[in-house]
Formats: C-alpha cells, structure tokens, sequence
C-alpha cells in the first residue's frame, strides 16, 4: 500500500528528474491477465486525463483486454478522475455507487480509481473506510505500472491502494491506444510549479518536468509518417516548457522545430499569460502550420484577486499582452477561463473581470464558480461572497460571453476557412464534423471521403456553440 500524502505533494525536490525509455514492462505472465476480459475506462476532466487514457488501453491490452463501450457488460471498469472542482468529485462518487449495484449483481468485476482524485488523501481515505469493495487505485505517478498493480490485488483479492506523492520520473516507452487517426495529444510536460492558490494541480501532478526535446519532435514524426495531420502539445502550462531542463531550449524552439516536421496542424494548450514571450507569438505567426488558436486563461479581471490567486500578472499586463497577440495575429481566435466567487471577491472586483471581458472579446470562455480544494491556500482564505451572489455573477458573466461567442462566430458567415474533417457529426449524423483553423465547430455538408483530410467549407449558417458550412474545395496548404 502507498497511500497520497499532500503535504509531501507539495515538496519540490531538487532531485534530478530521470528520463527512462524502458520502464514500463508487461512480464510474459501477465500478458494473459485479460484473457477474454473486456474493459470500460469512463474519463473526467482536462485534455492531460483524456491522453492518460489512451496510454491506460493500451496497456490493458497489452495484457489482453479488449475494449468494450458499455460499462455494463465490462470485466474491468476504471474511473480515470479529475479533482479540480467540487462537482467533479461529486459526479464521481455518485458513479461509485453506482457501479456498487454492478458489483453486487456481478462480483467478479474488477472496478478501480485512477487519475487526480486518487492523489487527494480525503478521496482515497473515503474509500478506504466506505467503498473497500473497490479492487484498485492508482495514481498519476504510476500508469507505467498498472499491470504490476492490478495483479496484485488480484492475487490477494483484495484491495491495492498505491499511489506516490512524489513526482514520477518520465517514462518514454508508454504505450498509447490513440482515440483518433488524424489528430493526437501529445505530452510536452507534465506537473506544474506555478501553485495558483486555488488549484489542486501542482499536488496531484507534481513539479514540473519537462520531456526532452528529441523524444518530443521522434514522436511528432511518428504521427506525421502515420498519417496525422494535428498534433496538440499538452501541458498545464506550456509556454514554461523547457525552464526546468538543462538545455538552453524553450516553448518557442519547440514551437519551431514541431511545425518544422511537416505536420499539418500544431496546436497548444494551455498558455499562462506569465510565460508568453514576443519570441513565442513570433513564432506563431511565421508558421502557418501553428494554429492562430490561443486559449489564455484570466481567471479574474481584478489586479487585488489576481494578486491573491498567486497569478503574477495584473490587469494591465493581461490587456497588454491580449493586445499584442490580436495586432500580430489578427486573424486568431483568442478564449479563456475565468473564476467567479474567489474569497474576498467584491461588487467592483468582479466588474473589472467584466470590463476585461468587454475589452478582449473573447471568442468562448470556460466559467466557473470558485470551488475550495483541500490543501490549497485559497480553501483557508475567508469566503464571504454568499453562493447566491457568485450564481448571479455567473449568470452576468455567462452572458456577456455569449454575447461575444455570438459576435465573434458571425464573423464567419458565408466565409471560406479551413477546416479538419474529424468523422460524422454526433447530432446528425448525415452530416459531418470538423474544426476550423481557430478552433470553430462545424457540421458539414459532404462526402465522407473527406474525412480524415483538411478542406475548404463555406460557412453558411451561425449557431451558438456551431456552425453549419458546406464542403467547397481541398485545402491548399502554403
Ligand atoms: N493550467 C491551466 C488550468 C488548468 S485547470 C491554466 O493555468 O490556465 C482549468 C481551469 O479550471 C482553470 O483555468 C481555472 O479557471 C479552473 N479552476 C482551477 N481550480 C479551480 C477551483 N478551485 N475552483 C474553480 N475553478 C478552478
Ligand atoms: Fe493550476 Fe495555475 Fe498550474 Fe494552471 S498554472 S495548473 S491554474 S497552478
Ligand atoms: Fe482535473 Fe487533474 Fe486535469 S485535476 S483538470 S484531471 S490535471
């Protein structure tokens, strides 16, 4: 058993972060674990626990088990969670009990806890006392050894709990069972130093370390040599990518050397406004292959907040730099997150969010109320702002945003953008589906031979989270 400890999370140790290209071993007894067993992963939260989900089949099927969509029916069912607001820690224990009723009807499931949940002592400690029935759980530290972990409980029938609080080293040869065949997550960096007082992040995913370089771009090259035409460079914030090798070799190299590999479409997520260098929106514009998609996060318009937030940017830096980016990059399409309800959070507070709002225009913006993690700074800070007065400045908020969603997506009409045929729309699906260069959603009129490839469609109608278009030629790319 190695149980979640946050305080230890919290420690950066100035032990070297190792690169191993061989740890992960699946020995040849376990390779028959799965043996005509099906497994169901059910994922919550950001981009990072989609792509930790991948490399999750792919294992499991390195021990033979075989993917099945209905929880239902599955041997083993995995819960890979996210911790990073109340309500998702929420969904999942609702989840939990349900799966309990399947379990009783079918005892031999196997039923296991991964992801950023699994770090958060409260979580595990609740399992431990109230859902021992569940046969494992297991960290963001240790994917590389679920095959070790799940035979174990196994063997003991028993419940396995193992979970490291100190960051892992970076394990290069995870396998990954990709969810699409033209565009792929690809990890830059994982942990975050930056300890915004209100996030849960740098505890469940550790310091930051950044991969090296070359296994980055070998990996890119592989996905170009497969047929992939966009990659998205994942971390939680990838414009410090590169600051914690020792190697003069940043974002902006990376950004660089990755469009250089041919590959159609480069994205990134998320920038903090801390970390955006000139050198960085350079770059983007001198590469038509980097995509003029900026998600940049503001959390909050008030320089007394962001100070609060443990931000290091106010007001003014964050509208300075916006403008930066829209006078290189005119054409791009610019989103964000913003926090409601922080402690403390006043009438005026919240009206220099809004003012920030009506300055930059956002082309969408994630909202939310603050949620208070245990552990972090901003859980102890006194919260005076009643739930009442947060929804209501959600509810001003969402709609200002909405307001600007609408008004940039109008843009569009009858214009002509590139788009990625992605496979058939999920509400109609004799329609199909795609992104534009910007990061738009839109159904399609066309002949399913386009999918998997990038084309011109003439957008002919705006809705509010889409658009409609239709198929007008292939896309040349410059
Ligand atoms: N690394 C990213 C954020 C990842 S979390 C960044 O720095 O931009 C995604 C979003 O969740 C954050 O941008 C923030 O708006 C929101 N969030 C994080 N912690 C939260 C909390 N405790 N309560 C409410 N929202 C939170
Ligand atoms: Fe959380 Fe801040 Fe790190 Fe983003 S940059 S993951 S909000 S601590
Ligand atoms: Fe959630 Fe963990 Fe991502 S807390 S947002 S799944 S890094």
């Amino acid at each position: 058993m190695n149980l979640p400890n946050l305080m230890e999370a919290k420690k950066r140790q100035s032990k070297e972060v190792l690169t191993k290209t061989n740890a992960y071993i699946v020995e040849h007894e376990l390779k028959n674990l799965g043996l005509n067993k099906t497994y169901y992963i059910k994922t919550y939260g950001c981009q990072m626990n989609e792509h930790d989900t991948e490399n999750i089949k792919a294992i499991l099927e390195d021990m033979s088990f075989m993917e099945c969509d209905n929880m239902e029916q599955a041997d083993l069912i995995l819960l890979n969670t996210c911790a990073i607001r109340e309500n998702a820690h929420n969904k999942v224990f609702g989840m939990i009990g349900r799966i309990k009723n399947l379990k009783a009807r079918r005892p031999n499931i196997i039923v296991g806890l991964c992801g950023c949940m699994a770090q958060e002592e409260i979580v595990v400690e609740e399992i431990m006392k109230k859902h021992d029935w569940l046969d494992i759980v297991f960290g963001t530290h240790n994917i590389y050894n679920l095959p070790h972990i799940l035979a174990k409980s196994l063997n003991k029938k028993k419940l396995e709990v193992d979970v490291l609080s100190c960051e892992g080293d970076i394990i290069e040869n995870i396998p990954v069972k990709r969810d699409s065949k033209y565009k792929a997550w690809v990890n830059i960096m994982y942990g975050c130093d930056k300890f915004c007082t209100y996030c849960i992040v740098p505890y469940t995913r550790g310091k930051q370390r950044s991969r090296m370089p070359e296994h980055i771009l070998n990996e890119v090259k592989e996905l170009v040599f497969d047929g992939y035409k966009e990659v998205t460079l994942l971390g939680q914030n990838v414009n410090a990518y590169g600051k914690d090798l020792n190697i003069n070799y940043k974002m902006e190299n990376l950004l660089e050397d990755v469009a250089k590999t041919g590959i159609e479409r480069v994205r990134f997520v998320t920038s903090h406004p801390w970390d955006f260098t000139d050198n960085m929106i350079k770059t983007i514009k001198d590469n038509k292959n980097i995509m003029p998609y900026i998600h940049l996060p503001l959390q909050s318009g008030s320089s007394r907040i962001l100070k609060l937030m443990g931000r290091r940017y106010t007001k003014e830096s964050y509208l300075e730099l916006y403008k930066k980016i829209k006078e290189a990059l005119p054409y791009s399409s610019i989103t964000t997150d913003i926090i409601v309800g922080f402690p403390g959070e006043s009438e005026e507070d919240f009206l220099e969010t809004l003012d920030v709002v009506n300055q930059c225009k956002f082309d969408s913006a994630y909202t939310f109320i603050f949620s208070p993690r245990v552990g972090t700074p901003a859980a102890k800070m006194k919260d005076d702002v009643s739930l009442d007065e947060k929804n209501n400045r959600l509810q001003r908020l969402n709609s200002l945003i909405n307001q600007y969603s609408k008004e940039a997506n109008d843009k569009y009409l009858n214009k002509v953008v590139p788009v990625l045929i992605e496979g058939y729309s999920e509400k109609d699906n004799h329609k199909l589906m795609g992104y534009t260069d910007t990061m738009k959603l839109v159904n399609i009129v066309g002949d399913s031979q386009n999918i998997g490839k990038i084309v011109n469609v003439k957008i002919q109608e705006i809705k509010t989270w889409s658009m409609d278009g239709e198929i007008v030629s292939d896309y040349i790319s410059v």
